[in-house]
């Protein structure tokens, strides 16, 4: 562990091992039971924790599914929306989201963010909405929720779908509302280094909608019908959650709260020590994120990054191309929006810088960054 004063050491981007280094004994239970019943895929395991996940999003019902894009897709081919259709997205998002829209047929509709949250800019979901649009995901991104009222206001008026990505904010609230249980349903992704994340991939789709659960259950079961396993009512496929996954993430869920208050407190120590220079996103009256990142604003980004490279700190970018003009998707957003320019996002990917975060991340090692970067910005 550094100090201020004593020699300097790495601090990791992301304390992998830190936090499952904590959970060996209940992992190992975990394995021997599934390895006992061997039901690898489909074990009672995975509707424990489709119920306790379900519970802890405040939705009537959860899926299991494959990883994050497959819960979107599955979520918007699960309501119909396919070929013809627009889903409206912010620009500053993981590509999975727009990747997810693409997968059905139906094509992202990019809008800009927020300048101090980064997040979806209401208004600029507002002024893209058209007669094809038939949903909006607002992003959860950096663990911080988008404020629900605005959004939701935008789709009832509309009548589109509310799809909530919550790919990052595993246990994030906004005025006592969670993630997850905003819009008719939301995706979720449990790939390793996410809040709650397995050991590999996986996902799930929450929803209160009972009809649709099953509508997705079977779609990511190939299509199966409830009642008859030979028999395939829908068009389908395979993304289902397996057991060992499940097993694990249960054992991992009833420590998602307490590590993202371990998350919460580095973040404040980084607001006391961060020099000036940095401006860490904003966080919105009435939100409580879970800071699945610690993305701050500099001037400098290249000098920053440099410096904390040489001092052994790890340090990454949460988007340096936002998805308008990512070469897979450019050709996309021209042929929907001409030419349109969405500032916000395009100032703020050359300016971003994602900081050391995991729930294991210390004051010393939080000071230790800022004082690298206080030397060099
Ligand atoms: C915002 C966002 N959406 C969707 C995804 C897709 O999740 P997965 O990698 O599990 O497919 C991710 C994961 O990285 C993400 O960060």
């Amino acid at each position: 562990m550094t100090t201020r004063d004593s020699a300097p050491t790495s601090v990791p981007f992301l304390d992998l091992q830190g936090v499952n280094n904590g959970l060996r004994e209940e992992f190992d239970l975990a394995w021997k039971s599934v390895l006992d019943h061997g039901h690898f895929v489909g074990g009672p395991e995975v509707e424990r924790f489709e119920r306790e996940f379900a519970a802890y999003c405040g939705t009537k019902a959860c899926i299991g599914v494959a990883n994050g894009t497959d819960a979107l897709e599955l979520i918007l081919r699960g309501l119909g929306i396919g070929t013809g259709d627009e889903v409206i997205i912010p620009t500053n998002t993981f590509i999975a989201t727009a990747e997810a829209v693409c997968a059905t047929g139906a094509r992202p509709r990019f809008v800009d963010v927020c300048a101090d949250t980064l997040l979806i800019d209401p208004a600029a979901a507002q002024a893209a909405v058209n007669s094809s649009t038939a949903a909006i995901i607002p992003v959860h991104l950096y663990g911080q929720m988008v404020d629900p009222e605005p959004i939701s206001a935008i789709a009832a008026a509309h009548g589109l779908a509310l799809i909530e990505d919550a790919a990052q904010a595993h246990g994030a609230r906004h005025n006592g509302v969670t993630a997850g249980s905003v819009g008719i349903a939301a995706g979720f992704s449990f790939y390793p280094g996410k809040n709650l994340g397995a050991l590999g991939d996986g996902g799930a789709v929450v929803t209160s909608d009972l009809a649709l659960a099953e509508t997705i259950r079977s779609m990511a079961n190939h299509g199966r019908c409830a009642a008859d396993r030979y028999r395939h009512d829908l068009s389908g496929r395979n993304s289902r959650l397996d057991t060992l996954q499940a097993a694990l993430l249960s054992a991992k869920l009833p420590r998602l709260d307490a590590g993202n208050a371990r998350r919460a407190s580095a973040m404040a120590a980084y607001r006391e020590m961060l020099p000036a220079s940095c401006r860490p996103v904003s966080v919105q009256a009435g939100a409580q994120p879970v800071y699945h990142l610690a993305v701050i604003e500099v001037d400098d980004r290249a000098a920053a990054s440099a410096a904390l490279s040489a001092a052994g700190i790890g340090w990454g970018v949460h988007y340096p191309i936002p998805c308008h003009e990512q070469p897979a998707l450019a050709a996309l957003h021209q042929s929907l929006a001409a030419s349109e320019k969405l500032p916000v996002a395009e100032r703020a990917a050359s300016r971003i810088l994602s900081l050391p975060m995991s729930p294991t991340l210390s004051v010393e090692q939080v000071a230790r960054v800022c004082d690298v970067l206080g030397g060099v910005l």
